[in-house]
Parts: C-alpha cells; sequence; structure tokens
C-alpha cells in the first residue's frame, strides 16, 4: 500500500503532481481561460454581496489559509481574516450575513474547526469549506464546498492535502476575481496556464531530494533552528517549521524576516542553521538584507531561491520560476523532503509521530 515508498509521508509527498492535476481537472474551462466551480451554488449576485471573509483552519490547514488570504485579497480585493478555529469563537469575531466563512480541513472532522463553521452559520453566514473528505462533517454542514483531490492522507503530517488547498484557493481566487471583474480575463488565463506547469515543477524538486537529504542529515544535528521569508514565503516558512517540528522533534521558529531583529535575532549565534525563503520580486531586496544580518551572527543559512537568482548564502536550493503568487505551491516541497529527512535520520516513526494523532476530534 506504500507502492515502494518507505513511509507513506514520502509516498504522499511524491503524489503531489497528481494531486494538483486532479485538483485543477474539470475546473478549468477547455480554452483555459477561466475556472468552473459547478459545486458553487453562490449566484454572481450573492458573491459581489460578499463584504469580507474570515477563514478558519488548524494547523496545516490554517497555513494554506493564510496563503489563501493573500491570494484572495490580492485577486479580489476583499478584507480577509484567518483565525485558528480553536481562537474563533472565543474573540466573538463580527460575522453578518455578507461575511463569508471559508474553512479548511483536510479531514472535514477537526472538532474546533466543525465548532467554528457551526457558530459561523447560527450567525448568518454563508460558510465554504475545502476538505479532502466527500461525505466528512464539515462537507456536510458547508453551503458550498470544493473538494481537494487528494486522495486519501494517511501520514500525521499533511503533505499533500496543504498543497492541493493551495490550489483550491487560487481556483476560488481566480473563479472570484472572474465574477468580480477584479482581473483581465487574460491575466486570469495566463494564471492558469503557469498553475498547470505546476505539476511538472514538483517533478523537478522531487528529482533533486537527494541534495535536501543531505542538507537534513546535518541539520538534524542541531536542537534548533530558525526559518523566515516575507509575506507568502513567511507562510510556507510557518508550515516548514510545523512539519519540522512535527515530525523530527527538533524546535525551530518561523519568523517574519524583517521582524527578527525586534527580539528575535539575540537567539542568532554561530552555526545555527536559517532557512530563509526569497521568493517574491518585490520583497527580494528586503528579504536579502535580512539574509545578510543573521549571516554577520555566524547563522548556516540554506536559502531557497528561485532559478536564477543568486544570493550569497552556505547552501542554496532553487526552485522553477513561476508566479509569485503560486511560489509557496512549490517552495514547500523541499521543507516537506527537509522534515521527512530529518526524522528519518534521527531515527523517529516519521507517519506516526509522538503525541499526535490524524484527525483532533477533541476540542
Ligand atoms: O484534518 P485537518 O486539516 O482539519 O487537520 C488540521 C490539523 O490537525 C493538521 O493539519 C495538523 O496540523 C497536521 N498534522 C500537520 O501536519
Amino acid at each position: 500500500e506504500k507502492a515502494g515508498f518507505d513511509h507513506f509521508m514520502l509516498k504522499e509527498i511524491y503524489e503531489q503532481p497528481k494531486a494538483y492535476r486532479d485538483t485543477m481537472m474539470g475546473r478549468i474551462s477547455a480554452d483555459g481561460r477561466s475556472v468552473e466551480l459547478k459545486e458553487i451554488g453562490m449566484t454572481p449576485e450573492q458573491i459581489r454581496s460578499i463584504r469580507n471573509i474570515q477563514i478558519v483552519a488548524c494547523g496545516t490547514a490554517y497555513h494554506a489559509g493564510m496563503v489563501g488570504k493573500t491570494i484572495i485579497e490580492s485577486l479580489a480585493r476583499i478584507p480577509v481574516e484567518i483565525d485558528v478555529a480553536s481562537e474563533y469563537r472565543y474573540r466573538s469575531p463580527i460575522i453578518t450575513p455578507e461575511t463569508l466563512v471559508i474553512v479548511v480541513s483536510q479531514s472535514g472532522e477537526t472538532a474546533d474547526t466543525l465548532a467554528a463553521l457551526r457558530e459561523a452559520k447560527r450567525c448568518g453566514a454563508r460558510v465554504l469549506a475545502i476538505t479532502n473528505v466527500v461525505g466528512s462533517s464539515v462537507s456536510r454542514e458547508a453551503n458550498d464546498v470544493i473538494i481537494t483531490q487528494a486522495g486519501p492522507e494517511i501520514a500525521v503530517a499533511s503533505t499533500k492535502a496543504y498543497t492541493s488547498q493551495l490550489i483550491a484557493f487560487m481556483l476560488y481566487g481566480l473563479f472570484l476575481a472572474d465574477t468580480l471583474a477584479t482581473r483581465e480575463k487574460d491575466w486570469i488565463a495566463d494564471v492558469l496556464a503557469s498553475m498547470q506547469k505546476l505539476p511538472d515543477q514538483v517533478e523537478m524538486i522531487l528529482e533533486r531530494a537527494q541534495v535536501l537529504k543531505q542538507v537534513a542529515e546535518s541539520l538534524a544535528k542541531h536542537n534548533n533552528l530558525f526559518f523566515i521569508g516575507r509575506g507568502v514565503d513567511f507562510a510556507v516558512a510557518q508550515e516548514g517549521s510545523l512539519k519540522l517540528k512535527e515530525i523530527s522533534y527538533i524546535h525551530s521558529e518561523a519568523y517574519p524576516a524583517g521582524e527578527l531583529k525586534h527580539g528575535t535575532l539575540a537567539l542568532i549565534e554561530e552555526g545555527i542553521p536559517v532557512v530563509a525563503l526569497i521568493t517574491q520580486e518585490d520583497l527580494y531586496e528586503k528579504t536579502l538584507s535580512n539574509i545578510k544580518e543573521v549571516k554577520a551572527r555566524g547563522a548556516h543559512v540554506l536559502g531557497l531561491v528561485n532559478e536564477g537568482s543568486e544570493v550569497e548564502v552556505d547552501e542554496l536550493f532553487a526552485i522553477p520560476c513561476t508566479l509569485p503568487l503560486l511560489s509557496p505551491a512549490l517552495s514547500v516541497v523541499p521543507l516537506q523532503l527537509l522534515a521527512y529527512y530529518a526524522s528519518l535520520a534521527r531515527g523517529n516513526d516519521v507517519d506516526k509521530p509522538r503525541n499526535l494523532a490524524k484527525s483532533v476530534t477533541v476540542e
């Protein structure tokens, strides 16, 4: 059932190209110029009445939501808030009938996410669920559902579900942009063309997994490290950090690169590994100067960059070039592999990390 892979997690990492294709399949018009989400029951008029969006999720799904917020705000110009589900209800969120709540959940059974969904509906909001499981509680109770076609995810550490959620957010963002006419049709067609290249680009990253195995083996000797990035790179840094903690048990923190000097820079000392993501063109110079700050204090920096960009770091891993909003769907893959190989190097139970369950059904 592991199809020749040593662990479900590795198998699921390698299934991502297929998960991307399957999640896009049937949702892009034949001429490649628009998104077709027949599963969404909202009329254009109802969509035009959305005043604000709230994204609610836990763990990795929350990290997908962070990227989703950037995608929706950028494409549809609707303000988006995001909460972890266990906090959402208790902060008395302002929910009106013009609020769209998007819950994201691989399993569709996470107790806090389900409770948030119910609260949102009780307050009159319309709820859209992005979930991987047909017939799950979340899918049954939401008003609209986008199923991510990642296929069953067995490993506790979520990989292909996360990346499929990113694809779902892009499709939904483009769908909104088209309906609200916030973006030109030609622009949407270009983005869709770039999205269709992602599966092959992931394959290109997977072909270089051995390089990451070596990096991970030296990371696994450390007890502390940092992930830094700006914009969506920060969202991906958070996911990379969670993945590493979850299965390798190595402590790490993800920081918005510009925030380091407001405190955390004090922790940077000789030899500490820092994984720096630097894929966003408009933030390039700024992130570069943050990389210099940590290098000057002796950090050992692994830079995750776009192909062709030269950054002075100790180790460089290049990802294929794509549009800035799509880069998380590529840049997270090396981070998943780093976590996997670090866990392996430490002799951990990769698929069943200590203290954790695949589906968290208690609040
Ligand atoms: O099934 P869900 O997407 O609702 O699960 C949410 C989190 O429990 C889950 O993503 C968790 O953080 C993963 N184990 C992370 O790899």
